[in-house]
């Protein structure tokens, strides 16, 4: 009895391993488990009928129905494995895919030209020990200008073009703006601090401002502040010649004439001469040989006062440089507006 019942699963086992060698993709190994393997698929139906079984026939049949499963099933996995393997090989036949072609490159991006040059600028005053510090872009009217000595209504004020935020305090005043310029961090720096102060403040600025080739209504600016005994103008003088050796070559001369901000007396406009014609004359130095590259000036006894500093004790010198007039005089950029354009055939040069 027990012969004959076993011979059965033998054939079907047979049967059931030469239907799997001739498998030759997903969906027939698919087919062939559901026919042998499936709920209702040959093999279980056998196990299933065990219970009517005497328990003689259940065991014999049993193991030999059990010891078949386990052999179609470990066939199937290895069935699989192979159909999986000639699938690819054929596909990379037909497809023809070297693969030791090198891939695509993932694009990646940079840092923006005024952010390079900006660090770059602040990492030459830092080796002369300067310590960078940054404050707010939304700025209170006192910093911005009161603290600098520009009071409200003071004509100098027309030297900024403000941008005003909307926002009235209880006085009805609108204390509140995009700063106009790095210089409001002079006093929140200095009123936090006993001297000596050596900063350097790198920032955005804005202003209400048409623009042009080298007038833009956002901007990069990188304030200069240093406060000790006994500083004067020739400290100012040798610090910004020293980094403009530095920054714009060895070569470079210098040249400070006065010029008027009301938070420095007295104060000055640094220029270099012209990188394109050597001091010549030429167009991009409007004929004059010298760029001018920033402003300057020993800081006023009133802003000194204005944060509690004894002006008859300390001095010092302020200086601001704008980033991006920077950035056009060293690489010879021919207009302002490309750094906030986003044209990647600009910004990839960098
Ligand atoms: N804050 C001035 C400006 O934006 C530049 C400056 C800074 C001048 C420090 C003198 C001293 O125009």
């Amino acid at each position: 009895m027990a012969g004959d019942a076993s011979n059965p699963i033998e054939e079907l086992k047979t049967r059931a391993l030469e239907e799997l060698g001739a498998t030759d993709s997903a969906e027939a190994l698919e087919e062939w488990r559901v026919s042998y393997l499936g709920r209702r698929g040959e093999l279980t139906q056998v196990l299933r009928g065990l219970s009517s079984r005497s328990p003689d026939e259940r065991r014999t049949i049993g193991a030999a129905a059990n010891d078949a499963k386990t052999a179609l099933e470990e066939n199937l996995e290895l069935r699989e494995r192979a159909v999986k393997e000639a699938e690819v090989n054929s596909q990379l036949a037909g497809d023809a895919i070297d693969v030791t072609l090198p891939g695509w490159p993932s694009p990646s991006g940079g840092l923006h030209p005024t952010t390079r040059t900006a660090r770059e600028l602040c990492a030459i005053f830092a080796s002369m020990g300067f310590q960078v510090v940054e404050g707010p872009e939304v700025e209170w009217e006192h910093y911005n200008f009161d603290s600098l000595n520009i009071p409200r209504h003071h004509p100098a004020r027309d030297m900024w073009d403000t941008l005003w935020i909307d926002y009235t305090d209880e006085n009805g005043d609108r204390p509140m703006l995009l700063r106009t310029h790095t210089s409001p961090m002079q006093a929140r720096v200095m009123e936090k601090r006993e001297p000596p102060v050596r900063v350097v403040v790198p920032g955005k600025c804005y202003r209400y401002e048409a623009t042009d080739a080298t007038h833009e209504w956002q901007l990069f600016q990188i304030e200069g502040l240093a406060v000790d005994k006994g500083i004067t103008f020739a400290d100012l003088k040798g610090t910004l010649y020293e980094f403009a050796r530095q920054f714009f070559g060895q070569e470079r001369r210098v040249r400070f004439r006065c010029d008027y901000f009301p938070f420095v007396e007295p104060g000055a406009e640094m220029a270099i001469d012209c990188f394109a014609c050597a001091g010549e004359g030429c167009p991009i130095c409007s004929g004059t040989g010298w760029i001018e590259i920033m402003g300057a000036g020993m800081v006023h006894p009133k802003v000194l006062e204005g944060v509690g500093y004894d002006p008859s004790v300390y001095t010092g010198f302020a200086f601001g440089i704008g980033v991006e007039r920077a950035a056009m005089l060293k690489h010879g950029i021919e207009d302002i507006r490309h750094f906030y354009s986003n044209d990647l055939r600009f910004l990839r040069q960098f």
